[in-house]
């Protein structure tokens, strides 16, 4: 997508053709940095410190991951230790074990001296099948957003609320939440919406807002408790959220708040979609609730705020009382039952496991 007109994505292959680009993303909004990645362990630090982060950017970091180790040592050992470092970094977004999954598919059996050439070539399609695949998100999803503004008076927007970031900064490109979003937006439908801000780490404050900014969609940033309240006084139409693991009956898992907001939009009757890429499905597991490790991560982030001041200064500031205990689950899973539709790749879906099947059943068979 564009930063103020110029179009950048999230991770690149560099000049030199055997380093990576990435934008560190926790320098956002205020501060613009890249940084270069040249072996596994910047890759699996990048992951892991969330440098880069949402579950398809994680994926396709991770594929390059496996590519920047291969360089060094194209080994059986170093392929079986790049999986279980970078598959080490975040334990919820499945898209990181599917794209490691499929690097070690293609370089297994491959001679030596063909791996880091074999690496380079998946790693590059695994990031432009992402960014084929929001497109198509985009597409499908924009579709429901156009039917809304069909209703609405002249002048008057779709509002949208999204939570966390699910937009281009969390993928390769255009994003799966915002994709509809920004497609609608290029369709020249009028709309707003509203970014949750996303505690403890306030990737929609700092991230969603940034990139609707730079690519200049109207939005307003709320506070995370604010959503059932619009709802209740039909100040949002739709809410569209991305996730981070569907499981094969259609629970969603997503940032930590997302279940809150599905219970709020089912008590308004407002509709609530779930945008995701095909890797975003684990057909493995059934009950999200019961079967999907929820990261906990530390208590810094609950703990910690950190912004800009008045001097434009970066400065971290404690929020809560010294020796206070903190609790910081990353994640929640929204039950089938609570979502409007899924939108794929492959059209919008109900969140059910024959929906999910029929449209995947190369990815629900393989995983019997
Ligand atoms: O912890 P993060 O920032 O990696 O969180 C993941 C996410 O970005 C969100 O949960 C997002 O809504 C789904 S990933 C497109």
């Amino acid at each position: 997508m564009k930063i103020d007109g110029k179009a950048m994505r999230t991770i690149w292959l560099e000049a030199d053709g055997a380093s990576v680009g990435i934008i560190d993303q926790t320098q956002l909004p205020h501060r613009f940095v890249t940084l270069i990645l040249t072996t596994l362990t910047d890759a699996a630090h990048a992951i892991k410190s969330m440098q880069v982060r949402g579950a398809p950017l994680i994926g396709a970091t991770a594929a390059y991951g496996v590519w920047l180790a291969m360089q060094a040592d194209a080994s059986d050992d170093s392929l079986a230790r790049a999986y279980e470092t970078l598959h080490a970094t975040r334990p919820t977004a499945i898209n990181l074990k599917w794209a490691l999954d499929e690097m070690t598919a293609v370089l297994r059996e491959r001679p030596q001296d063909e791996r880091a050439a074999a690496a380079l070539q998946r790693a590059g399609e695994i990031a432009e099948e992402d960014v084929g695949i929001n497109q198509a998100i985009g597409r499908h999803g924009s579709v429901l957003i156009e039917a809304i503004a069909a209703t609405k008076s002249k002048g008057e927007r779709v509002n949208v609320l999204t939570h966390c970031n699910a937009g281009w900064l969390a993928a390769v490109d255009w994003g799966t939440a915002l994709a509809p979003i920004y497609t609608a937006h290029e369709k020249g439908i009028a709309l707003h919406v509203y970014a949750d801000e996303t505690r403890p780490r306030n990737q929609g404050a700092s991230l969603t807002a940034w990139e609707l900014g730079r690519h200049g969609v109207p939005h307003t940033v709320i506070p995370d408790n604010t959503g059932g309240h619009l709802m209740q006084h039909g100040m949002v139409d739709l809410v569209i959220v991305g996730t981070d693991r569907v499981t094969a009956q259609g629970d969603v898992c997503n940032k930590i708040g997302t279940y809150l907001k599905a219970l709020a939009a089912a008590d308004n009757n407002v509709p609530f979609y779930v945008a995701l890429p095909s890797p975003t499905i684990d057909f493995t597991v059934i009950d999200g609730v019961r079967e999907i490790p929820i990261e906990q991560r530390g208590p810094e982030e609950v703990a910690v705020m950190t912004g800009k001041a008045a001097d434009g200064s970066i400065v971290s500031v404690q929020v809560v009382p010294d020796g206070s205990p903190v609790a910081n689950y990353a994640f929640d899973v929204t039950p089938a039952r609570l979502i409007t539709g899924l939108i794929t790749e492959r059209g919008v879906l109900t969140a059910s496991r024959d929906a999910l099947a029929k449209a995947f059943p190369e990815r629900a068979k393989s995983a019997i």
